[in-house]
């Protein structure tokens, strides 16, 4: 999968550098060469001697050494490279990277390089959260730093929430994203992603569990891929998806308007849990909790994927999301004839799938056939958002590969029957 392709690999210092260890064994599986940079904080966790072995080369590890920076120097080990990984990429590395500090090795090539950069953050959910280390992020992500996870889980120090690293499987993924020809390029894609909220007074509302992480790795599949993507988020606490260009929104209406603006696209992927219903009368005040509760009244929301495969710009892939509780296949089909999108994922959100939240997904692809008279069906592995999200991007590129082919033959056969 990488060969010929040098990966330069930056091991700072958490708890999930272990990991990494088997991030090298699957990079070297898949023909890479890997070099690796191994931070003070990182060689406490994991030694430079596993490193090497597994890498199958020396590590680097000081930038006042005098033989490592005459043999493979810092802006060497950058030049050298096809794509830098920090994984995991620690807080203090990812805060001196915002603040261009070069006061090691790692930060200074980090500094120094004219190569992509995919970070892999890992920490403790309290440090991801706090302010200083998501503006970090966010200024690195505009600098089109790109990002894989952190996801959320039990962590080392027994604590739950956001930080935890990706696995080595899923930044396999994400490396491999990276290594693509851009076969998107020149395409334009709306990602719609994350739930909306329907206000019934100023702080009250009615939503759902939708976490926005499936969204978000098909957004970021797509940038890699070399779309040009427009993502339009409900509320989540993801970052946007870097390099793609993110509208906020919050009511269904808000999303619907932000998507027909959006308009004309190549690809339409309405992956947002968008409201069914909308109060009838949102109150302007806080309503009081004294006396009867609310009759609430509903009405329908819009129909965004509908709106969408029916518009006038309907752009030439339409893909909708069902999550259904029960009967999947049925309720799927049904909703991809309704719609009059191209394809429909799929996904069973019942109890025991346990999908909502998580990181991982179980779908199924239902396909109308070219002559849209059948539908295919298949049904994916459980796996991960990312390898979803990259395995779905994996198939629109055939598509529009296929669809390129049929131009090109298109023209052919014309200008045979123009020559004849
Ligand atoms: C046991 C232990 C675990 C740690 N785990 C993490 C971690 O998962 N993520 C993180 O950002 N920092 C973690 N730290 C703190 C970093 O190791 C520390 O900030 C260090 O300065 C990072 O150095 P580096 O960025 O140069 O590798 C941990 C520290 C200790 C003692």
């Amino acid at each position: 999968m990488f060969k010929d392709k040098t990966i330069l690999l930056i091991i700072s210092g958490g708890i999930a550098a272990y990991k990494s260890l088997e991030l090298i064994r699957g990079l070297r599986k898949n023909n890479a060469r890997v070099r690796c940079i191994l931070t003070k904080g990182g060689s406490e966790f994991v030694t430079p001697m596993s490193v090497s072995a597994l890498s199958e080369h020396e590590v680097y590890t000081d930038l006042w050494s005098l033989k490592d920076e005459r043999e493979m120097g810092h802006i060497q080990l950058s030049r050298e490279a096809d794509l830098i990984i920090v994984a995991p990429a620690s807080a203090n590395l990812i805060a001196k990277m915002a603040h261009g500090l070069a006061d090691d090795l790692a930060s200074t090539t980090l500094l120094a390089s004219d190569k992509p950069i995919l970070l892999a953050p890992a920490m403790n959910h309290m440090m991801w959260n706090n302010p200083a280390t998501q503006d970090n992020i966010k200024t690195l992500t505009h600098r089109n730093i790109a990002l894989i996870g952190p996801v959320s889980g039990e962590m080392a120090c027994g604590e739950t929430g956001l930080g935890r690293m990706g696995e080595p499987d899923d930044i396999l993924c994400a490396i491999q994203g990276f290594f693509y020809d851009r076969p998107l390029n020149g395409l334009k894609a709306i990602v719609t992603s994350g739930p909306t909220f329907e206000p019934i007074d100023p702080v009250r509302f009615i939503g759902n569990r939708s976490s926005g992480k499936q969204g978000h790795a098909i957004a970021t599949a797509l940038v890699r891929a070399g779309a040009d993507v427009h993502y339009i988020s409900g509320s989540t606490h993801l970052p946007p998806p870097s390099g793609a260009t993110e509208i906020k929104v919050e009511t269904a209406q808000e999303m619907l308007k932000a998507v027909e603006h959006t308009l004309p696209a190549d690809i339409f992927i309405g992956t947002a849990a968008v409201c069914d219903w909308t109060i009838d009368q949102t109150s302007t005040h806080k309503i009081k909790k004294e006396g009867d509760p609310p009759q609430l009244i509903l009405k329908e929301t819009s129909d965004i994927l509908k709106t969408v495969a029916t518009h006038k710009d309907r752009p030439h892939l339409v893909i909708g999301f069902g999550a259904e509780t029960e009967n999947l296949k049925e309720n799927a089909t049904n909703k991809l004839k309704r719609k009059n999108c191209d394809w429909l994922v799929g996904n069973d959100v019942s109890e025991t799938q346990n999908v909502f939240g998580q990181d991982e997904n179980q779908v199924c692809l239902f396909k109308y056939t070219d002559d849209r008279k059948d539908i295919t069906y298949e049904e994916w592995d459980r796996m991960s958002k990312t390898r979803v999200a990259q395995k779905l991007v994996d198939e629109i590129i055939m598509t529009f590969e296929q669809t390129n082919r049929d131009n090109i033959h298109d023209i052919t056969d014309t200008k045979n029957i123009a020559t004849q």
